[in-house]
């Protein structure tokens, strides 16, 4: 049940609407630097993440694994990382614990990409054994939990008991030794989640905004009941609420970005990673491995571009580039308090 429901994923993935929903990021204006004071070669994209250096602060976020049929998607997207200097987290290797045979789908990515920044995934509910076995599997840098009530509670098999994850979460963060990033899957986390998060010892969180990938609808569509609520915190909101509680942590962007403008936009605000997930999926389905690669690459390009025309060597100098916020957004920020 659990392998159909990985390729089911894929597919209606993909078939979801191909124009992103609100994210928020058209709400965010940067402002133009006529006089950059910099030439493009001093111009700098890297950034280091988890003790390894990456050509770009980018995340190909966790998608898929557990069926012999995906060994060769995870392979792909860990090839593209490696040739491109982008970070990767592997689809929820849940599959693998109760699945021998599911092992190698996950195993080919440290494989594919022996030195670059790996992330194992599994749920927030998970043991600490099972964490671990997650982590010796694929020789992770570190290790994404998921959060995604709203898409357990879409799915006829999903879990109704969330109570005590949170202490779940903090028991983890004890007894690991690998970091811990908790992640939403495009639902994107409040001030309050966040802060909750942080006080129980999190430092790294990937908000997964909506905007994107919609999972609650993907589950609905499973079960033939396609409600379209629309549920969720968009992604810049949300970053900026996380922000407001979380802003020395490590937080990263997610949800609906894929173009270098709205990575630029999550950076400038204060994120220090941006993740991907279905954008990239679908350019290696249309386009191939080499297709993905050449994607990456102008998305890095075209970030470098940007940060001249911002007079931003560096992706911290990001940081202190003015921007306007308007529209629903501002609504939003301006009725929750945060400046
Ligand atoms: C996902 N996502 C996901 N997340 C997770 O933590 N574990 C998982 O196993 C999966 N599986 C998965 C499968 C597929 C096909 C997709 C497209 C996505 C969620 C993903 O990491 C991300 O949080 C959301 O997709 C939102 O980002 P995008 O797609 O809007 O960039």
């Amino acid at each position: 049940m659990r392998l159909d429901r990985k390729l089911e994923h894929i597919r209606l993935s993909l078939e979801q609407n191909k124009s992103n929903g609100y994210t928020g990021f058209n709400d965010i204006m940067l402002v133009h630097n006529s006089l950059p004071q910099l030439n493009w070669n001093e111009v700098d994209t890297g950034c280091t993440f988890l003790g390894k250096k990456l050509r770009g602060p980018l995340l190909i976020n966790a998608m898929t694994g557990g069926h012999p049929q995906l060994e060769n998607i995870n392979f792909s997207l860990a090839r593209a990382a490696a040739l491109t200097g982008v970070a990767m987290a592997v689809g929820s290797q849940r599959a693998a614990m109760e699945t021998p045979a599911a092992r190698r789908s996950f195993e080919v990515v440290r494989e594919a990409n022996p030195d670059g920044v790996i992330l194992a995934n599994l749920g927030a509910d998970c043991t600490v054994d099972e964490a671990r076995e997650a982590v010796k599997m694929i020789g992770a840098d570190g290790l994404q939990l998921h959060l995604n009530v709203p898409q357990e509670l879409a799915m006829a098999e999903g879990d109704r008991n969330f109570k005590g994850i949170l202490r779940n979460i903090e028991g983890l963060a004890q007894q690991l030794e690998v970091p811990l990033i908790v992640k939403e899957v495009g639902f994107g986390m409040s001030r309050e989640s966040v802060a909750c998060l942080h006080a129980s010892g999190i430092d790294y969180i990937d908000i997964g905004g909506a905007g994107g990938t919609d999972f609650m609808a993907i589950e609905e569509t499973r079960c033939g009941k396609k409600l379209n609520w629309d549920w969720g915190i968009p992604t810049a909101i949300s970053l900026l609420e996380g922000l407001s509680v979380h802003s020395k942590g490590c937080l990263i962007a997610s949800g609906g970005i894929d173009h270098a403008l709205d990575c630029i936009k999550a950076l400038t605000l204060g994120c220090s990673l941006v993740g991907m997930a279905r954008p990239l999926l679908r350019v290696l389905m249309d386009a191939s491995d080499k297709g993905l690669v050449g994607y990456l690459e102008d998305l890095i390009q075209n970030m470098h571009r940007i940060m001249l025309m911002l007079g931003a060597q560096k992706i911290e100098d990001l940081k202190k580039v003015p921007a306007v916020i308007s529209g629903k957004s501002y609504h939003w920020l301006t009725l929750r308090g945060i400046d």
